[in-house]
């Protein structure tokens, strides 16, 4: 008999059962009036006088453990832990899901696209592994010219130069794929990711993403170009964000400058954001050169056209306030969920 209790012993604490269905087929198996326990407690009947005492407390004891355990249990199911379809309630309200955030630079592209296209440019992409051609050649890149070393860009196939394959270093590969495949006029955006071969630090990385724009068409004026970018930062950073420009060079711009916005952080009486000057860079842009026109068959006689780039993490960086580049691609879900959510 004591054999045969702690047998039953060991089964009890171990039975995990997986619905209320096997909760009562363990009722009905110890507790029910067929079951174990009531056949025990006939054994124990015939046990002598000598024996009772022990078994006694024994049977006892054992009564007990089923009962607590079937109790215990019985109350997990009735607290609404039970899968069994006939304890499901359906007015119970449904497990809500979160709605994930977009990524800040999502956010920030989407913006630009938005302001753009009210403008009437249209969005153009491009592949992001680029032969020598689309990415330097054709944008009037000189053979020797630093951005085409093993240091900035990130080489595929190395041949002879033309003949080399690279991960795009800007998105103006774009607009060289756009003009040979197209009649002007084009107005239109390149935002993309692109890649060069930098030290992973706070402010540099190895890839980031651009938005680009071309527009040609005939009688195309630096003055459209200024009038364009100046609206640009009024959508962007509110109206009365100063802008300027300075004298630049691009291989693929004649003339080229470099736009700076008042700091959108101190309003231009300087901080650590704009290095204490007011003002910071957003962009590069310029008038196409011809060169670039004549080679995507365009006749730089009759068309003319600006181009500019911009960097959307600086950007976001500007509206954000963040320092640290490396943000953008960690992941990290601290970081993420701190910007706007959509609601899909
Ligand atoms: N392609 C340039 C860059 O990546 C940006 C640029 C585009 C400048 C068009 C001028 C005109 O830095």
């Amino acid at each position: 008999m004591q054999e045969q209790i702690d047998q039953y012993t060991s089964e009890i604490n171990a039975f995990a059962p997986a619905n209320a269905a096997e909760l009562e087929t363990f009722r009905i198996k110890f507790l029910g009036t067929k079951g174990i326990i009531k056949d025990l407690f006939d054994q124990f009947k015939n046990v002598g006088p000598e024996d009772k005492r022990i078994y006694g407390k024994v049977l006892n004891q054992f009564k007990q453990l089923a009962e607590t355990k079937y109790a215990e249990l019985k109350e997990t199911f009735d607290s609404g832990l039970s899968t069994q379809a006939s304890e499901l309630d359906l007015t119970l309200p449904g497990e809500g899901f979160e709605v994930g955030s977009r990524h800040p630079l999502s956010l920030t592209r989407n913006e630009i696209i938005d302001i753009f296209k009210r403008l009437g440019f249209v969005v153009a992409e491009g592949p992001e592994i680029e032969d020598d051609w689309h990415n330097f050649s054709a944008l009037n890149f000189p053979e020797e010219h630093p951005a085409r070393d093993m240091q900035d860009t990130f080489f595929i196939k190395k041949n002879n130069g033309k003949d080399d394959i690279a991960l795009r270093t800007h998105t103006s590969s774009v607009q060289v794929r756009m003009m040979e495949n197209g009649k002007p006029p084009f107005r239109a955006i390149m935002p993309g990711r692109v890649y060069r071969n930098e030290a992973i630090s706070a402010r540099a990385h190895c890839f980031f993403h651009q938005v680009e724009g071309l527009y040609i068409d005939e009688n195309v004026s630096f003055a459209d170009l200024k009038q364009t970018l100046y609206h640009f930062v009024q959508e962007l950073y509110g109206e009365g964000t100063k802008v300027r420009f300075r004298p630049s060079y691009f291989p693929f711009t004649e003339p080229s400058a470099e736009m700076d916005i008042s700091c959108t952080i101190c309003g231009g009486s300087g901080c650590n954001m704009c290095k204490y000057t007011g003002w910071v860079e957003i962009l590069g842009c310029g008038m196409v050169d011809p060169n670039v026109l004549e080679n995507c068959n365009i006749d730089s006689k009759k068309y003319t056209g600006f181009a500019f780039g911009m960097g959307i993490e600086r950007i976001t960086n500007l509206k954000y306030v963040i320092r640290d580049l490396r943000l953008f691609s960690e992941n990290d879900v601290r970081f993420l969920k701190q910007f706007q959510t959509e609601i899909i």
